[in-house]
């Protein structure tokens, strides 16, 4: 069986963009692929975060997750901090992959110029994503538009070092979703939908209360030509709000197009309001149940009992291999 390895940063409340982006791929794929679910909280300490918010997120997300309907019969699910393994191989990575291929990250540069004084970890991010995916030989990495560069570097590297030391890792491949690769920000239509931005009135966040979430629908920015019609280029918000509805009906995106054709935009938004509503409703619902049970740790203790088991082999394996053994 193939693996499939992905994870989200707890480094804020989840969004609709990382619903639709990430977790619903790997609902969509956990009975064709081994798959690998995790909390990336390592990599969310490469910007400032509270220590005490940041334990809670990590557990949260995990309850998310499963609310979400990730089976944990069916999915490893662990936190990338449970497994030292991570930061021992991201380190042999860092010391195999050039300074210029990493500086040329577009998250890095982004990042970096909005924060003043940023982290070295906000540079050798892409590096330890890079382990994440190599220390479990995973053949398929479902991820948003945003995070492709970072699966490609990885295949980079995983090449570079099979043919310096013999074959050791798996070469991995991005699964980007065709609609909801990248979703939006309601009041900025032509920028990621992201948890980390300032002005919330455009994103929508997985756990908000369900009358916040229909004003931020209904008040989402579109245009004055009042035509239904999919073109994300001149139309960035009419085409979010129908990519929102496509994939949370599963419904093509042209089926969705002729449905709403002869709509006005108050009926559009009314319709994509109602889809929202109701997935966030029964998350919601089944998000308080989990919290409320032993469920989360549970899943956590053998998710890491797991992974530590097959990273640490493959680590051995590289360690020898670069002579890092005596
Ligand atoms: P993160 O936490 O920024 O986002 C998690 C996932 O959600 C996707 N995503 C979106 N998809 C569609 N529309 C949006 N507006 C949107 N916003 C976010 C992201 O593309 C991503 O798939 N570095 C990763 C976490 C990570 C990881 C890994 C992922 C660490 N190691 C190994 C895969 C494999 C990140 O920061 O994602």
């Amino acid at each position: 069986m193939k693996k499939l390895l992905t994870g989200i940063q707890p480094s804020g409340e989840i969004t609709l963009g990382n619903l639709i982006g990430s977790i619903k791929q790997m609902v969509k794929y956990q009975d064709e692929y081994d798959s690998y679910i995790f909390v990336a909280n390592m990599h969310a300490i490469t910007v400032n975060q509270d220590p005490q918010t940041l334990k809670e997120r990590a557990k949260n997300l995990v309850a998310l997750y499963l609310a979400c309907g990730i089976d944990p019969h069916k999915n490893t699910i662990f936190l990338q901090s449970d497994n030292p393994y991570h930061a021992n191989l991201s380190w042999v990575l860092e010391c195999n992959t050039y300074f210029g291929e990493a500086g040329r990250m577009t998250q890095f540069k982004d990042k970096s110029q909005k924060h003043k004084n940023f982290s070295v970890g906000l540079f050798t991010y892409p590096m330890l994503m890079a382990a994440d995916i190599l220390l479990y030989d995973a053949d398929y990495i479902p991820v948003g538009i945003d995070q492709k560069q970072h699966v490609e570097l990885t295949r980079d590297i995983a090449l570079r070092f099979n043919k310096k030391y013999g074959p050791t890792f798996t070469i991995p491949e991005p699964i980007i979703p065709q609609n909801g690769a990248k979703i939006t920000d309601l009041q900025e239509p032509t920028k990621k939908m992201s948890k980390s931005s300032e002005n919330l009135k455009g994103t929508i966040l997985v756990l908000d209360d369900i009358a916040t979430t229909r004003k931020k629908i209904m008040s989402a920015v579109t245009d004055s030509d009042n035509l239904v019609k999919y073109d994300p280029e001149n139309k960035p918000g009419i085409s979010n709000l129908l990519n929102i509805y496509s994939v949370l009906t599963s419904m093509d995106i042209q089926k969705v197009e002729e449905k709403f054709k002869d709509a006005n935009y108050g009926e559009l938004k009314k319709n994509v309001a109602d889809v929202v509503c109701n997935t966030l409703e029964s998350i919601q619902t089944k998000y308080q149940e989990i919290l409320q049970s032993n469920l989360v740790d549970e899943v956590l203790d053998q998710g890491q009992e797991k992974t530590i088991a097959i990273a640490k082999q493959k680590v051995s394996e590289v360690f020898t291999k670069v002579g890092l053994s005596r």
